[in-house]
């Protein structure tokens, strides 16, 4: 998509026909994430922008979660949702399970002993943000098949960009009843822990009293939800662009399995160079809004390229070339404003720990397929396998 996005630049904001605005450029899309004219509301959607990304309807089963809120109900259910995370504590606890996330890495990569062809995202990339988001969330981790099929759904229900009438059709019908499933799981869930909490963050959500005012049950389900399904789906691109951008440049993955200072500004380049969230094909605005001399007029649908800004010339200087050392990379890889992403810091640190540890201890790692095949999903990007051989 990179020589598209390059291709939009030239107009920082451009309109196909009656679709959305398209803006891709770094400073339009930082300002536009702290503008409180831009909506994130499902329900402020224009009926095209609803009907092209199967929101036409509210789901009774999920209702909107702060990731699809605004102030002031984004802000309290954020707050409730951080609680156990949230400041004083986010550093603390997140980087505190640095010895958790290694345990579970190395099991995996125990794993791999005596086979020579793996597919690292089945094998590595996927199971290890899920083992660890069912394990803070306290999700049953032998249940991760029922909801492996149900994120996957999810994931595949974010994407604008889909086939004939009568395939949507059924995709929003598939659609619709993972919702239900996963939010009759989840409800099951949060009510056995409102009756016996334990130390996880379901039984955070489902007994916190806020000051500003606790959770409904179905705001808990929704959530949790929303949690599960974000720690699924991005982290894993994540880890597996890392890798292969290593399998790709042998001396870079010597570097970094030499230098574990790297990790850290090698995993912010990846976010800028390759992000897993594409683009943000969800906000409306709610008044005129002048972007760069263009009039987007009020009740407009936005798609905010964040890959694209992230290759943006005016901001960073050789935009097309991985430097893994690059100074001040404020990438929007995470977002920006009061929707920033609440993960960043766990996936950041799984991401750095994934591929010290892989570039460690896999012995001759070598591609097995180049490209590998990826996703098809626009705003989610990333390969869907990535076969590899190894030396046994
Ligand atoms: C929000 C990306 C991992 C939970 C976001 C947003 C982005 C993003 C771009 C902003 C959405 C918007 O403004 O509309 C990513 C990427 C990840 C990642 C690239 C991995 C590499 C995670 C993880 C979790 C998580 C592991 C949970 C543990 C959330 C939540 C929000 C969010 C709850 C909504 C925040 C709000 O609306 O206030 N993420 N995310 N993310 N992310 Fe992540």
């Amino acid at each position: 998509p990179y020589p598209l996005y390059a291709e939009l630049r030239k107009t920082p904001v451009v309109r196909d026909g009656t679709g959305p605005y398209l803006v891709s450029t770094y400073w339009e899309i930082q300002e536009l994430l702290h503008d409180p004219r831009v909506s994130s509301d499902a329900r402020n959607l224009n009926p095209e922008a609803a009907a092209f990304l199967g929101q036409e309807e509210e789901d009774p089963n999920l209702p909107p979660t702060f990731l699809r809120l605004d102030p002031p109900d984004h802000d309290r259910l954020r707050d409730l949702a951080m609680r156990p995370f949230g400041p004083p504590h986010t550093p603390r606890r997140i980087s505190d399970m640095r010895g958790e996330l290694a345990g579970i890495v190395t099991q995996l990569i125990d794993g791999f002993r005596g086979r020579d062809h793996l597919d690292l995202v089945d094998s590595f990339a996927y199971p290890f943000p899920v083992t660890v988001i069912c394990r803070l969330l306290g999700v049953p981790r032998e249940d991760e098949p029922r909801f492996h099929v149900w994120a996957d759904t999810l994931a595949a229900g974010l994407d604008p960009v889909h086939g004939t009438p009568e395939e949507r059709e059924a995709q929003r019908e598939t659609l619709r009843r993972a919702r239900a499933d996963l939010a009759a799981y989840l409800a099951g869930l949060v009510e056995e822990r409102r009756r016996s909490p334990r130390d996880d963050m379901l039984s955070a959500l489902a007994t916190d009293h806020g000051p500003d005012g606790r959770m409904s049950p179905l705001e808990m389900v929704s959530t949790a939800a929303l949690l599960l399904i974000a720690g699924h789906e991005t982290t894993v691109n994540l880890i597996t662009n890392g890798m292969l951008t290593l399998l790709r440049d042998p001396g870079l993955l010597r570097r970094l399995r030499d230098e574990p200072a790297l990790a850290a500004p090698f995993v912010e380049e990846l976010l800028r160079f390759d992000p897993p969230v594409q683009l943000l094909p969800q906000r409306t605005t709610l008044a005129d809004i002048d972007i760069a001399g263009t009039t987007v007029p009020k009740g407009a649908s936005l798609w905010l390229l964040l890959a694209s800004g992230n290759r943006d010339p005016r901001r960073f200087p050789e935009p097309d070339r991985f430097l893994p050392e690059r100074p001040d990379n404020q990438h929007l890889s995470f977002g920006s404003g009061i929707h920033t992403c609440f993960g960043a810091p766990l996936a950041r640190l799984e991401t750095q720990i994934a591929l010290t540890e892989l570039t460690r201890r896999l012995t001759g790692p070598r591609l097995a397929e180049d490209p590998p095949p990826y996703r098809r999903n626009a705003v989610l990007r990333g390969p869907r396998h990535l076969p590899v051989v190894i030396e046994g």
